[in-house]
């Protein structure tokens, strides 16, 4: 595990957009894992910057969402769906029918999770996965408990996440959905590089499991200790307990 610690996120931003540029340069048909969250937000505008003064161009990039809200109408602001268009499709100009999620609203739910894998190995796999962590220890949904070894399923949200995540649901908890469906941990682990980004106190005692505890399903991102390239990008609040 390679850990950089940056000042700002607009460093992170910048540092995770190179790693993309290098990517989109070297490979023909390259496969970008997106993430929701406020962490990849810095990454997310980078990208924006220099495709606007066409230095970057993802029209050959796939990319893949993490996860999805069960539930939600298809027009909700906080659907995993209509974040990532506002977030990240319209900065940076990517065709939105190469932008991939699973499909919250499917009849079918297990149909769904596996066209959802299936999908992912069609493209070819993800080459750069960007990744947040939630306070326990999460990545995309895969609360504390998951199968270090899961796939993309239906999961339940811990009563923690929706706390976390009420703050774009006007504070209001009982607002945010119950359940989900989530890439598994063993996806994840399929994706080339993985870049993971942290900022603030509220990450230090996930950051500490993930980066030094022992691997635990309880822990699911210490799970990352058994990948081959992860970079890890933190701020100084985020590193205090390493
Ligand atoms: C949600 C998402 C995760 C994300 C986490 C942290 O639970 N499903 O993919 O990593 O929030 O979010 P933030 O970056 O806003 O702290």
């Amino acid at each position: 595990m390679e850990i950089v610690i940056v000042e700002t996120q607009q460093q992170a931003g910048e540092l995770v957009a190179e790693a993309v540029v290098a990517l989109v340069e070297r490979k023909a048909n390259p496969v970008l894992g997106v993430a929701t969250g406020s962490s990849p937000g810095a990454v997310y505008r980078e990208l924006g910057r220099r495709v606007a003064q066409g230095r970057l161009s993802l029209k050959d990039t796939q990319a893949f969402m993490l996860d999805e809200y069960v539930g939600l109408p298809a027009d909700h602001p906080q659907r995993y769906r209509t974040v990532i268009d506002r977030e990240f499709v319209q900065p940076t100009d990517i065709d939105p029918a190469n932008v991939h999620g699973p499909d919250g609203s499917a009849q079918e739910i297990e149909q769904a999770c596996a066209d959802y894998e299936r999908a992912i190995t069609n493209a070819g796999g993800i080459d750069l996965q960007i990744l947040g962590i939630g306070t326990d220890g999460h990545i995309a949904f895969n609360e504390p408990g998951s199968s270090l070894g899961s796939r993309t399923r239906l999961k339940t949200l811990t009563r923690q996440t929706r706390e976390d995540n009420a703050r774009f649901f006007d504070d209001d908890v009982a607002s945010v959905p119950k359940h989900c469906l989530t890439q598994g941990v063993a996806t994840i682990m399929e994706a080339r590089h993985v870049v993971l980004l942290a900022f603030g106190q509220s990450k230090v005692e996930a950051i500490h499991h993930m980066v030094e505890g022992s691997v635990s399903a309880m822990w699911p991102a210490t799970a990352l200790q058994f990948h081959p390239h992860v970079t890890v990008v933190l701020d100084e609040s985020a590193a205090s307990r390493l």
